[in-house]
């Protein structure tokens, strides 16, 4: 399923029609979305705010503007995706889903399969998902399989249970996920005023980078200002199968067997999507680099406390690029730049906890409690 009978390649929706954008979210741009039998599974998925970060700018040395993707229903980008594959499904007549994931998307397709009536079935990396994760797809009653080894390895299994031929299969290979993804392209275009130069985006499975810039090839056929925005795809230094190939200058990626990064989201040695990825960064002119968890962990803290935007490490890592990739020279500081920020930090206690700081908490009775608030004010 999804794969090219001749090649065994990656499959890719195009559009001979054009359209104009109506309503919100997501099915505002259902001219250039695959039509499902019977009205959309939606949840008012997509418009999510496009906001400008003063602080991160300054510290960055160019325009840089945020799109918050945690705002999304179940609280990540996937949910773009998920409305439109789901609507398929349920077309379809599917009974059953199915998906491997870091976490984002078993909570998305598990709350979606679930609107639809459909039984969702997960295969998840054991101890490799953040808890707020699971504990989302275990509310929306999802089955669990939780397979011992990386994602890659869940991965695999998803691919071969996909064979069966009994469950619709969810993850980004499904090319109606990444139709839905690229609406981020769409929004920024129209909310923006003005064509980025640069757009960033934390890089796992690859299918959501190769989705924006579809997007941004096709936002003409909307009526929306032509626009060819470099690409930067960011990885995590322990899990760098496409950044690494990118500086070795080879042209498939560098698989990594043990995927290692405070970033679960993107923890992931071989991304199904890579083909697609690669097309994407090398016809905008873009690149794939890397950063270390201590950056990741820096662009958080930067996030959080200086532009009150709390989001999950796989997140802070394309601001995390950006820093880099200005002190690279790769992006200039005439740059306008929007760095996709793909899910909230509410899902990942454990990583938001490492930001935390012993000297600025107390324990005190009620009396004690005014005198160190006190202390506190006109320190
Ligand atoms: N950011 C977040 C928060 C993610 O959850 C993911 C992927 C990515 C970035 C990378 O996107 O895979 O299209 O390159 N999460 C997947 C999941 C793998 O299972 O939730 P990608």
């Amino acid at each position: 399923m999804f794969r090219c009978p001749a090649c065994g390649g990656l499959l890719e929706p195009v559009y001979s029609v054009e359209g104009s954008p109506r309503g919100r979210g997501v099915w505002r741009y259902a001219d250039l979305l695959p039509r499902s039998r019977g009205p959309p599974v939606s949840m008012g998925e997509g418009s999510t705010p496009l906001v400008e970060l003063p602080r991160a700018s300054e510290l960055a040395g160019c325009r840089v503007y945020a799109k918050l993707e945690g705002l999304n229903p179940t609280g990540s980008f996937k949910d773009r995706g998920m409305t439109v594959a789901v609507s398929i499904a349920r077309g379809y007549g599917a009974r059953a889903t199915l998906a491997a994931s870091t976490g984002n998307t078993a909570a998305s397709m598990a709350a979606y399969s679930r609107r639809a009536g459909l039984k969702p079935v997960l295969l998840l990396p054991r101890r490799g998902v953040a808890r707020g994760k699971l504990a989302q797809a275990i509310a929306h009653g999802a089955y669990i399989v939780e397979v011992e080894g990386s994602f890659d390895d869940a991965m695999e299994a998803a691919l071969r249970a996909a064979e069966l031929g009994e469950v619709y299969p969810l993850n980004s290979f499904n090319p109606y996920r990444l139709e839905g993804q690229k609406t981020i392209a769409f929004e920024v275009l129209e909310d923006l005023g003005e064509p980025p130069t640069h757009v960033v985006v934390p890089v796992g499975n690859s299918g959501n980078i190769a989705a924006i810039w579809k997007g941004f090839k096709e936002a003409p056929l909307l009526g929306l200002p032509p626009a060819r925005p470099r690409m930067i795809g960011v990885q995590a230094e322990g899990a760098a199968p496409l950044a690494e190939a990118w500086a070795r200058g080879l042209r498939e990626p560098v698989a990594v067997e043990k995927p290692r990064t405070i970033a679960s989201a993107i923890r992931i040695g071989r991304p199904v999507n890579w083909p697609k990825a690669m097309r994407a960064v090398n016809e905008s002119r873009g690149a794939f680099i890397k950063v270390s968890d201590p950056e990741i962990l820096n662009a958080m803290a930067v996030l959080a406390r200086e532009e009150g935007i709390l989001v999950e490490p796989a997140s802070a890592a394309a601001y995390a690029g950006l820093l880099r990739a200005r002190k690279m020279g790769l992006i200039g500081e005439d740059s306008l730049v929007v760095v996709v920020l793909t899910g909230t930090g509410l899902k990942d206690p454990d990583a938001l906890s490492l930001l935390g700081s012993d000297t600025t908490r107390y324990t005190a009775g009620p009396q004690e409690a005014v005198e160190i608030v006190k202390a506190i004010v006109s320190r």
